[in-house]
């Protein structure tokens, strides 16, 4: 087959750890009998300084024309005082728009061979970790109307507003419920119905969607709950779905269980089999350029597409059985080094992901 995938490689180590990806994916052509065709596209903070803005409108249609969109990291101290609507941030939010990615999957699962690099006790992850998160990822607060203004006794107010309607609540649950039923068969609905009209709204529509799904264990959790759960007994999670800003900072707080927020691929998903792939860490901008950055949340993210935009899904085995076999062979970037192993560089990882392939 052949694929026409538009990449933004962003600021930061993006261009590092997309290269070690596009590595990788070449590797699987080869083997596999298929053709991916790169455009590269700007988007985030080298966007707004070869155009002015952080989303051209030349990005949303060639990713709109592609068959699938990989994406690096996009930010930087260096935009970190622009006005918001104009930060490499707003580029984000702007591409999962344009793109009507209301899907986010991240999945977050313990390494056996970085067991290690996990900062919990022994006694907790026992049983194991191996959840996905599915965050609503084109509402909430994040796309809800804001103001931010002075009144007339010269006290300034912001707002956000978290705004859901029905069937924005259904579609998100309805995929967690079928992501549900090939894994563990089990999904916790998380929200803080106990004080938000929005959260309200949601646990209603998630009891209905579930209705559908007698097959499938549900049930609802508030987020304050959920964050401690996630460190007193990872293992009782299977698929749990939730609203834009609880999964942000669930999804961090899962990864950082696996051991390092470097090893967590994601998809951004719509309603066909377009979808956009990035690792959930940020931009690095410290490690910049330094060949240290670890690519293997790239690569399995590039996994992760090969899987749900191109149904090729033994393609996509081949790449996790490959980052499964680096790992257990000793090899491990800084950020996932522990005694005993062997550090490489980011370019390093990527020729050792690939020639396990
Ligand atoms: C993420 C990031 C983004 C988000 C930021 C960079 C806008 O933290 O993908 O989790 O909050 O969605
Ligand atoms: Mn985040």
């Amino acid at each position: 087959m052949n694929k026409k995938i538009a990449v933004i490689k962003g600021d930061g180590i993006g261009p590092e750890i997309v290269n070690e990806a596009e590595k990788v994916l070449n590797k699987v052509g080869e083997k596999y009998g298929h053709t991916f065709e790169y455009t590269d596209v700007l988007m985030g903070g080298c966007a707004i300084d070869a155009t002015g803005v952080p989303l051209p409108q030349e990005t949303i249609d060639i990713c709109l024309a592609s068959d699938s969109v990989l994406l690096g990291a996009v930010g930087g101290p260096k935009w970190d005082t622009l006005p918001g609507n104009l930060r490499p941030e707003a580029g984000l939010l702007g591409i999962r728009g344009a793109m009507k990615l209301f899907a986010n999957i991240r999945p977050a699962k313990l390494i056996p061979a970085l067991a290690g690099a996990c900062p919990l006790k022994d006694e907790i992850t026992k049983n194991g970790l191996d959840l996905v998160i599915v965050r609503e990822l084109i509402g909430g607060a994040y796309f809800g109307e804001r103001d931010t203004h002075v009144d007339e006794n010269g006290v300034k107010h912001a707002s956000d507003s978290m705004a859901y309607a029905d069937y924005e609540v259904e579609r998100i649950c309805r995929v967690a419920f079928d992501m549900a039923r090939k894994r563990g068969k089990k999904v916790h609905s998380v929200d803080k119905a106990n004080v938000l009209d929005s959260s309200r709204l949601w646990r209603e529509v998630a009891h209905k969607v579930a209705e559908e799904y007698p097959d499938v264990e549900f049930q609802d959790i508030l987020v304050d709950n959920t964050a401690m759960q996630l460190v007193h007994n990872p293992a009782q999670f299977d698929v749990m779905v939730t609203e834009n800003l609880f999964g942000d900072i669930l999804s961090d707080e899962a990864s950082m269980i696996t051991g390092s927020l470097g090893m967590i691929p994601s998809a951004s998903l719509g309603e066909g089999s377009l979808g956009l792939y990035e690792p959930i860490h940020g931009s690095a901008p410290d490690i910049a350029g330094q060949n240290k950055a670890n690519p293997l949340a790239t690569i399995l993210s590039v996994a992760m597409m090969l899987r749900y935009s191109f149904d090729m899904s033994k393609e996509a085995d081949s790449i996790e059985d490959a980052v499964d076999k680096v790992l257990a062979d000793g090899y491990r970037t800084g950020d996932i080094m522990s005694e005993g192993m062997k550090c490489v560089s980011c370019s390093e990882m990527g020729d050792l992901v690939a020639d396990r392939i």
